[in-house]
């Protein structure tokens, strides 16, 4: 098992996470124990940071007690993997307008501390402006005003 990025493990042609819910899963991801430690597989048919990393991806600006702006969380599939990796001192801010994905984003941060889920337009980030400075801002919003809505949130958080 050899560490790719901070908290990110590659073994043969699969990335795993330490799982931070050890017998929790996600989206039905496999578990995987190595030295007593519970990891969880990164699909990248299912993640597309995930899939980044495999294709070669060269920095990931995430490590233990970063504080990201997540914009578009969905059900928390990718966040809970960023949510591994930041672990107990980091943090989630994560911004969903879609109230059916909220309802599945919620008992994934009633269990994961680190993710607090936002039900709020990112186009409309003085909603959320409570919010602290962050470390760093994921987007995935896939809406065609994603780079403006990325803009927008960068100068205020
Ligand atoms: C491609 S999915 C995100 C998948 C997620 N990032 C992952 O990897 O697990 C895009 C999400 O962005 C949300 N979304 C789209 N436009 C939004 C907006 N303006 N504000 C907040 N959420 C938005 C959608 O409801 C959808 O859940």
């Amino acid at each position: 098992m050899k560490e790719i990025f901070n908290g990110v493990f590659r073994v043969g042609k699969n990335i795993y996470t330490k799982n931070l819910t050890p017998g929790s899963r996600v989206y039905g991801e496999k578990l995987f124990v190595s030295a007593g430690v519970e990891y969880r597989e990164w699909d990248p048919t299912r993640s597309k940071l995930s899939a980044a990393i495999l294709n070669g991806l060269t920095t990931l600006p995430i490590r233990s007690g970063s504080v990201i702006l997540y914009l578009g969380i969905s059900a928390g599939t990718t966040a809970s993997h960023i949510s591994d990796i930041i672990g107990k001192d980091g943090l989630i801010y994560g911004v969903e307008f879609a109230e059916r994905m909220m309802r599945e984003l919620i008992p994934v941060s009633e269990k994961r501390k680190n993710i607090i889920p936002i039900l709020a337009d990112a186009r409309k980030a003085e909603e959320y402006s409570w919010i602290e400075k962050t470390d760093l801002i994921y987007v995935d919003v896939a809406d065609p005003q994603e780079m403006e809505i990325f803009i927008r949130n960068a100068k205020m958080f």
